[in-house]
């Protein structure tokens, strides 16, 4: 009876929008209203649990939300990728990021710095990112903005309405070529002379690690490079806890 229900209890924090979406009537229907019941009271404990708790991590764990294999990744998973983001993070003042999802990134990004702020934007596919928001809204006030929106619609808007540039750009987005290319592409609007770039899920070295989640990135990156859009500063690999991620920092010419 326990392993039952403690099946159960692991089959029901694990929906999530993606499985709804490849679910059929009248599953689908039903998955939809444990989704939502379950996120009415993760809302509530959220409300009285965010000024308890000191890091995205342990508030995600308390509202019973968790990362595992098949969901989509996050830079603290990897101790290695959060010191190097914390590392190149240091003194900017203004940072903008491409592809929130639970706000992990972000977090090291705001906590890194007292004056760092940061704008941060999502497709809003996953239905925790909207969690996340809450969290870091919470814990860093007006440095922390989110935007909910394809960034190829908003990066073009952003640059034309607003002017802003940033220190840091920071594209974790949407991982096809199509979308790394436009997303390095349109974010040049948003740079200065000095600003870095980085770019997630480049591989210039270990070939072998190249699969559906890297190679767009890395065949966009590598042609900006090749007609002199951009000049590569360092590239990373991170291997700690048994995942294998990779990153380029560099700069618009
Ligand atoms: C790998 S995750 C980002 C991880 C995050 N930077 C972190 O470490 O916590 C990629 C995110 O990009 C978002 N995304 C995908 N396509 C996008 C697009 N066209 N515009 C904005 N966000 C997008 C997805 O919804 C997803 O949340």
């Amino acid at each position: 009876m326990k392993k039952f229900f403690s099946r159960l209890y692991s089959y029901l924090i694990r929906i999530d929008d993606p499985k709804i979406y490849n679910a059929k009537y009248p599953f689908k229907l039903l998955l939809k209203i444990i989704l939502r019941s379950l996120n009415i009271i993760r809302w509530i404990v959220a409300y009285r649990i965010v000024g308890k708790v000191d890091s995205i991590s342990e508030f995600y764990s308390e509202i019973h939300i968790f990362w595992y294999r098949g969901n989509e990744g996050h830079t603290q998973q990897s101790i290695e990728q959060t010191y190097f983001l914390s590392k190149i993070s240091q003194k900017k003042e203004n940072i903008f990021e491409i592809g929130f999802n639970g706000g992990h990134s972000a977090e090291t990004f705001l906590k890194n710095n007292i004056s760092t702020k940061v704008l941060s934007c999502d497709i809003g596919w996953h239905y925790y990112s909207k969690f996340g928001e809450f969290y870091l809204k919470k814990k860093f006030g007006n440095r922390f903005q989110m935007i909910i929106e394809d960034s190829k619609t908003l990066v073009p808007k952003l640059s034309e309405n607003t002017n802003k540039k940033f220190d840091l750009i920071y594209i974790d987005g949407g991982h096809e070529y199509k979308d790394a290319r436009d997303d390095i592409l349109k974010s040049k609007e948003l740079a200065h002379d000095k600003s870095i770039l980085v770019v997630d899920d480049v591989v210039e070295r270990n070939m072998q690690h190249l699969d559906h989640s890297n190679s767009g990135p890395t065949k966009a990156w590598k042609e900006f490079l090749e007609n002199g859009f951009v000049s590569a500063l360092e590239y990373l690999e991170f291997t700690d806890n048994n995942i294998y991620r990779s990153a380029v920092v560099g700069r618009y010419n």
